[in-house]
């Protein structure tokens, strides 16, 4: 292929994809994207990220001939299937691929196979809730239940005791209709860190480590959502551990996606624990992290236009990766109420455009108002605003100024991201 392709078509609509199409740009492309929304320049509303028809015939009038994919929907829907014997590249897995974020069964089968270090799991179906209880029992209920398939963030139960076993299963029972498999995992403890690399399924070019801040309140308290709030990178991760993930998961991923009969082009992502037994892989995700992309994006200096052409190209090995300085804390600016199913929206977003050098905002759950440029409230997620500092706290510090003077009404924000005392981690105890 000769040169990077100028007219890229990205697919989703988040404040993720809001940060992919910012970075893009500035790598030199022209960005449509598939169908964004209202707080995304280059939208293109009308046409939806698994309309794969309508997709083919908009890069056709474009010229596009590269799809970079936001969101797990399109994959799992084979986006990169329909495209695959045709002039657009698409960066990002196939279907099959991509059910080692869809399915947890499947993908805890793949970590046993290939020798990746994660927790031990007992997979079980819907007529086996007794085996499943008293496993649990014998774990004295310190498990965790997860449904396999998609779930909208009800699908992983932490349990303390075997009572609280005992409601997850009955739970998950009532929740799930016809034929349908669960894990029990025994429960493990310690920081969790988010590890995402651009790989062509033979090599792995990491991105800044990062970490979420999953539940709604400060103090890791309340409800779990799609995510509070992220900051890269990880000061705590030290080299020791980095070369603890390399060994006993990322290298094991590796070599199992080469030996499996599918191959693995894109982001992918490693929700890792690091316990007092080492670091244990909890999840595959075959994309970026939603907000960990808003914060590991601007910390990116290389061109990720560059990294995502010579995945596809086979030279990944070639590349490098250069991180700016310093630190990067994102703010989810979200709407009260959320996660619940129902909250008011269709607020007016002030302050937009206001922001000072070292901040940037990522738009989410936003649609058009009346007046040209007004943006209202339409989600849970409203938006991410992004800082960068000479250090966490000082990023921290400049991030919260900045997304004070950003208002809608019902405006919440968590107030302790990027705040988490220093886990004290025995880096010998393994
Ligand atoms: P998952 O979707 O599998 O990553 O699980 C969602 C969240 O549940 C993780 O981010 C962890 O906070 C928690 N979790 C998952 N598996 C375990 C485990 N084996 N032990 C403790 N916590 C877990
Ligand atoms: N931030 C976690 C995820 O994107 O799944």
């Amino acid at each position: 292929m000769s040169g990077n392709p100028t007219q890229l078509v990205l697919l989703g609509s988040g404040a993720r994809e809001h940060a992919l199409a910012t970075k893009l740009r500035q790598d030199g492309a022209t960005v449509h994207v598939l169908p964004g929304n209202a707080g995304i320049p280059g939208s293109v509303p009308h046409i939806s990220a698994t309309d794969f028809p309508a997709i083919r015939n908009f890069c056709q009038e474009q010229g596009a001939k590269l799809i970079v994919v936001g969101p797990e929907a399109p994959l799992a829907a084979g986006v990169a299937d329909y495209f695959l014997n045709s002039d657009i590249r698409v960066f990002g897995p196939r279907r099959q691929a991509a059910t080692l974020e869809s399915s947890k069964v499947w993908s805890k089968d793949f970590m046993r196979r290939h020798g990746i270090a994660t927790a031990r799991a007992w997979s079980y179906r819907s007529d086996q809730f007794s085996e499943a209880h008293a496993q649990a029992e014998e774990l004295n209920g310190q498990v965790v239940v997860k449904y396999d398939g998609l779930a909208a963030g009800k699908g992983v139960y932490v349990c303390n005791s075997v009572a609280e076993a005992g409601h997850a299963l009955a739970e998950l029972r009532d929740l799930h209709e016809g034929w349908f498999s669960f894990l029990l995992e025994e429960k493990l403890s310690g920081p969790e860190v988010s590890l995402i690399g651009i790989t062509d399924g033979r090599e792995i070019k990491l991105l800044a480590p990062a970490q979420d801040h999953k539940q709604l309140l400060a103090g890791d308290e309340g409800p779990n959502t799609g995510g509070m709030g992220a900051y890269c990178p990880v000061p705590f991760l030290d080299d020791n551990w980095l070369a603890a993930i390399r060994t006993d998961i990322i290298d094991p991923t590796l070599r199992g996606l080469q030996a499996e009969p599918f191959g693995f082009t894109g982001f992918l992502y490693f929700g890792v624990m690091l316990t007092p037994q080492g670091p244990k892989l909890l999840e595959y995700n075959v994309r970026l992290g939603d907000p960990e992309a808003e914060v590991i994006l601007p910390a990116l200096e290389s061109s990720l236009l560059d990294l995502i052409t010579a995945a596809l190209d086979g030279n990944l090995a070639q590349s490098m990766v250069c991180q700016r300085p310093g630190a990067f804390v994102g703010l989810v600016l979200a709407s009260g109420g959320y996660p619940a199913a129902q909250f008011p929206t269709g607020f007016r977003i002030h302050g937009l455009g206001e922001q000072g050098a070292g901040t940037q905002i990522f738009m989410g759950g936003v649609k058009a108002g009346e007046t040209p440029g007004e943006l209202l409230t339409a989600g849970g997620r409203v938006a991410v605003l992004v800082s960068q500092g000479p250090d966490l706290p000082t990023a921290v510090q400049l991030a919260y100024a900045e997304a004070g003077r950003v208002y809608f009404q019902d405006k919440y924000v968590r107030s302790d991201i990027g705040q988490r005392p220093t886990p004290q981690l025995e880096t010998s105890a393994y």
